[in-house]
């Protein structure tokens, strides 16, 4: 790789304001326009904040030239897939390719319960759909990534977990990187002077693998849906409460073990449900944010009557370090 064109340039100035954002913008929609001219640019839209931003820019700059792929893997968030088709296709009138892969991967990650396996399954197989769409599409010359600049000063530019860099060499297009020189707070700066619905542009860190890191274990569709379902409430219930945008990453673990209960008047064997809410700056380190007891008792209540097949919630007491922020 070219080296300067990895670094950032000395004098860009760092985008902090929305008049800042959109000149940005312009620039970078006249800098996409001269590179990629009528050619068709594809992208893998995930939903999350850099993809999203990227895809934002893109349709701006070049309309339905854009051809985004969002892969729904099973893995995702309550509510991810259906918002990144409702803003996207019906708001922002994307050309967009949804593509439901749910029973493909959980398929291909029944009995896999080693956590690296796991990832390189999910990574393996989401080259594949997503070269598998590729393939039936006409006139592709380009493809679009959400490479932001930590990514290329951690990684050597190639942004790991969105798994496009493993496409094989006759799918290996020109690479379009409109956010390759903004750091993460810049990224969203920009992506709300796109129009970008606040839960898109301020949301949480959220592992590429998605919700597979937290069904531990070998993923089952039962604990997935422990795990989805306890994530929205936990997510609804912290909004509801002044807490989001506050705590810096809140989610919920799902063990792949039973214990004992007792639900009406009978003993159950079902599975504990355990929420982690941290604080970090730079994610390397992290404390342990202090819920109102309150409130997890509201959340543990709700868990335990809305969500099928819990018997048990704990709360994660363990700083960074020793604990890492996911379990896996
Ligand atoms: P740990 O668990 O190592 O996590 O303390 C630190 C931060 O990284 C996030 N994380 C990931 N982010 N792809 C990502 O984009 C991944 O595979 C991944 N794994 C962990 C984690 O959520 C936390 O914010």
């Amino acid at each position: 790789m070219d080296f300067d064109k990895n670094v950032r340039p000395a004098d860009m100035e760092r985008i902090t304001t929305e008049s800042l954002a959109k000149a940005f913008i312009d620039k970078e929609i006249e800098n996409v326009r001269k590179q990629v001219g009528d050619g068709k640019v594809l992208l893998a839209l995930s939903g999350g904040v850099d993809s999203s931003v990227v895809a934002a820019l893109l349709i701006k700059a070049i309309g339905r030239n854009l051809v985004c792929v969002h892969v729904n893997h099973g893995l995702l968030r309550k509510g991810e897939p259906e918002q990144v088709v409702q803003v996207f296709r019906h708001e922002m009138d994307a050309n967009l390719i949804y593509v439901d892969a749910v029973d493909r991967f959980l398929d291909k990650l029944a009995g896999v319960a080693d956590p690296e396996e796991k990832r390189k399954v999910i990574g393996a197989e989401f080259i594949r759909v997503f070269e598998e769409e590729a393939r039936k599409l006409d006139g592709i010359g380009f493809l679009a990534q959400g490479t932001i600049y930590p990514d290329i000063l951690e990684s050597n530019g190639v942004k790991a977990h969105h798994n496009v860099g493993g496409l094989p060499d006759d799918l290996q297009f020109e690479l379009v990187e409109p956010l390759r020189f903004l750091y993460k707070d810049e990224v969203r700066v920009v992506g709300k002077a796109l129009g970008l619905p606040d839960g898109m542009v301020y949301r949480q860190p959220f592992p590429g693998p998605g919700l597979g890191v937290r069904c531990l274990g070998a993923i089952t569709r039962d604990r997935l849906e422990c795990v989805r379902e306890s994530d929205a409430i936990l997510r609804e219930e912290f909004a509801r409460n002044g807490l989001e945008g506050k705590v810096w990453q809140y989610f919920t673990i799902v063990p792949d073990f039973r214990s004992t209960g007792i639900r009406d008047g009978r003993r159950c064997f079902e599975y504990p449900v355990i929420i982690r809410a941290v604080n970090t700056k730079d994610a390397m380190t992290a404390t342990v944010e202090d819920i109102p007891f309150s409130l997890l008792s509201h959340i543990t209540e709700r868990i335990l009557s809305e969500v099928k097949g819990v018997n048990r919630v704990c709360y994660d007491m363990t700083p960074k370090p020793v604990g890492t922020i996911e379990w896996e």
